[in-house]
Parts: structure tokens; C-alpha cells; sequence
């Protein structure tokens, strides 16, 4: 059962993922990747999207942008990491808030997973995700890593209805597993959205449904049922047409 808690003495826990926020994306690239502190506790990192900004060519990797803006270019990806032993396994699930502004079907992000040491993609069953050669985003050079792509677009991906009852919100899991990597090291895992709209997804890794020592940027339980119920306002809300997608 997926649940969510907070990190509050006043909870008894149950089960329960330990919410942690990313309110802009600000987790899009590799090197800004939200780290998963350990691959042991239950945590689950929320996110919500962007609408790329003004200056944003689409498709165009050399675009000019602001000197302000430089830093943090946007992206349609959000990034973590978790560091996983070879002896142990990647236990990770990806979902979406079942809510009414994003229940449409042709909301189906895709999910990757990148690291040097993943699962064999047939590890994961039916349906098995699909080994890449080249995933869609940069990579630092001399990084060998290996891809898995997992579609959801393709309706043979059927996400599962959760009942939250301390999030008083119902999610929509489409990916769940536990499956052991070929050895020791960081795997990434990257979620790419294709909505010209602002969307919320979660990743979660770690099975262990208990409070670690270290609560550090944990979400409360109010924060984490905002997300849940989609109560920002631009949740589900079509981005400024801009650009490329100006042109389509
Ligand atoms: C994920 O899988 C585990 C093990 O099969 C199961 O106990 C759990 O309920 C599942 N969670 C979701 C959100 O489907
Ligand atoms: C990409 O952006 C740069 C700088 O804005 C521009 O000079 C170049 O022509 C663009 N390339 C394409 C293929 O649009």
C-alpha cells in the first residue's frame, strides 16, 4: 500500500512514504538530481512542472536565454537518484494524482531509468520496459550509463487506482517494483512530460515504512494532500503558446 505520512511524532506509522516537494521542478537536470537519501526508507518526491519560459526554443539545444535564467535552464524532465548496493534491490513506483485536471488519457508521462548497473529490462515482466542505445537527454561524457524506457503512452502500461486515505486523494500508480540491479551504484530516474500544460507526478524508492533518523525536507501532511488534490491553481492549466509549439 502506498501511503503517505507526515513527520510528525503525533502519527503513529503504518504504511507510508515520506513526502518530500519539488513545487517548480527544480530537480531538470542530471546534475540538480533530487538524492534520495538512502534506498531503505519509503519516500516519495512530489513534483509539479513548469511552462518553459519566454526565451525558450523548443528542440533548439543552443537557444540564448537571460544571463539570470543560464543557471537553471528549463526542461521537461525531473531527475532523482538513489544510490543502490549490489546486493540489494531497486524498489521504486511512479504515479500521477488522479485528479479531475488530469484525468484525460493522453496524460502518460514517460519514466527512464539510467544508471550503469540496472536490471535486465526482462527483470521487470510483463510489459517489459525498452532498452536504449541513445535516451533522449545529454549525459556527462564518459558516463557509461544504460537506459530502460518505459512508454506509458502505450496503453499496455495500466495504472493501478490507490486509495489515500491520509492524503484524502486517490493516485494512480502506473509503475512498481522491486528488482535487483547487476551491481553496486547511483540509479537515476527520470520522468519526461509531453503536456504543454503544468502536471504533477510522483517517483518513490525504498520499502522500509518507518521514520528514519533524519527527517531533513520532509513535506508535511498538509503540503503533501495540496499536492494530492491538485489545489494549485496551475495544475492542469495549458502554458502560454510559444515558439515551436506556436507553430503547431
Ligand atoms: C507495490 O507492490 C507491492 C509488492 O507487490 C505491493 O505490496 C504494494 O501494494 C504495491 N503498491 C502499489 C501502489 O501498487
Ligand atoms: C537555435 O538558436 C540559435 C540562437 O538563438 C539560433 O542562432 C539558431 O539559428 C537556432 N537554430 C535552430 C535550428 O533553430
Amino acid at each position: 500500500m502506498i501511503s503517505f505520512i507526515l513527520a510528525s511524532v503525533f502519527l503513529s506509522l503504518a504504511a507510508a512514504h515520506l513526502p518530500y516537494l519539488d513545487a517548480q521542478n527544480s530537480h531538470n537536470s542530471i546534475h540538480t538530481a533530487f538524492s534520495f537519501p538512502d534506498n531503505i526508507y519509503s519516500r516519495a518526491l512530489l513534483t509539479t512542472t513548469t511552462c518553459p519560459p519566454r526565451y525558450y526554443n523548443h528542440g533548439n539545444k543552443t537557444h540564448t536565454q537571460p544571463a539570470t535564467a543560464r543557471a537553471k535552464p528549463w526542461s521537461r524532465y525531473s531527475w532523482s537518484k538513489v544510490y543502490v548496493g549490489g546486493d540489494e534491490c531497486l524498489t521504486f513506483e511512479f504515479g500521477v494524482p488522479h485528479i479531475p485536471a488530469l484525468e484525460y488519457p493522453s496524460f502518460r508521462p514517460t519514466v527512464y531509468l539510467v544508471g550503469e548497473c540496472l536490471p535486465p529490462a526482462r527483470a521487470f515482466g510483463y510489459p517489459e520496459p525498452q532498452p536504449l542505445e541513445y535516451p533522449p537527454f545529454d549525459l556527462p561524457s564518459g558516463y557509461r550509463a544504460t537506459a530502460l524506457r518505459f512508454h506509458l503512452a502505450d496503453p499496455i502500461w495500466e495504472a493501478e487506482k490507490i486509495d489515500e486515505p491520509r492524503l484524502d486523494a486517490t493516485l494512480l500508480s502506473y509503475l512498481n517494483y522491486s528488482v535487483p540491479v547487476k551491481c553496486s551504484g547511483e540509479v537515476y530516474i527520470v520522468v519526461e512530460t509531453h503536456e504543454k500544460r503544468v502536471v504533477e507526478y510522483y517517483v518513490a524508492v525504498g520499502e522500509l515504512e518507518e521514520l528514519p533518523a533524519s527527517t531533513a525536507g520532509v513535506a508535511t501532511l498538509a503540503e503533501a494532500r495540496a499536492w494530492a488534490q491538485g489545489e494549485d491553481k496551475r495544475v492542469g492549466q495549458y502554458c502560454p503558446r510559444r515558439g515551436i509549439w506556436e507553430r503547431e
